[in-house]
């Protein structure tokens, strides 16, 4: 795991509508491009906040969050037909090779970055396969997001997925956060 983990008791901030200032809902379906038939996962899924904005057109989407409370969250909440809670860290997947059509990770990545999970992402997203992730920038002020000594920035995190087996088709540093799109080699 890279920094600390989202602190449970905080999870009802995740369900804040403001949130979509620094990635809206369209955008984020956009850069996922969900589609019928596909086995996807959110990785952090927390709340499910962004899940269920791609739940309604794939076949199976595994929320993956690390913390069990998240799930319980979530299920109160209530889960989309095709989500599935999976409790595990993304750096040790309960996946098959090349099970996954592709995965998207919102505000997440610089809390599972280090301790192998990229090199486990690589295993379990099918060559060709999309990884979408958005999170806060080491460039930004720190306005908002966790402490800005706590995030990483587009050229490591392009880096470092280029070097684990993906080619990186899209990046680009915005006011406060990264995004980087990536397509397995
Ligand atoms: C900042 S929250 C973001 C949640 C959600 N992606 C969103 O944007 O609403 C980060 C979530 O990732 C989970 N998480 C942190 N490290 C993880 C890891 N190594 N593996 C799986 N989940 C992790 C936390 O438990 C938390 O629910």
């Amino acid at each position: 795991m890279g920094h600390h983990t989202f602190d449970i008791e905080k999870a009802e901030n995740l369900e804040d509508e403001g949130r979509y200032r620094y990635l809206s809902a369209e955008e984020f379906r956009s850069l996922v491009r969900p589609a019928s038939g596909e086995t996807l996962a959110d990785l952090g899924s927390g709340t499910g906040f962004y899940t269920d904005l791609i739940a309604p057109d794939v076949e199976t989407l595994y929320a993956v969050d690390v913390q069990a409370k998240m799930h319980e969250y979530y299920r109160e909440k209530g889960l989309p037909g095709s989500v599935e809670p999976v409790t595990a860290d993304v750096s040790d997947l309960p996946f098959s090779d090349d099970e996954l059509d592709g995965a998207a990770s919102t505000m997440t990545y610089h809390e599972f970055v280090g301790d192998g999970a990229l090199a486990e992402l690589a295993r379990v997203i099918r060559p060709g396969g999309r990884l979408v992730v958005v999170d806060w920038s080491g460039r930004g002020d720190g306005e908002s997001g966790p402490p800005v000594d706590e995030r990483e920035e587009l050229a490591g995190a392009a880096d470092a997925l280029g070097e684990a087996g993906f080619r990186v088709v899209r990046g680009e540093e915005r006011d406060e956060t990264f995004l980087v799109v990536a397509i397995r080699s």
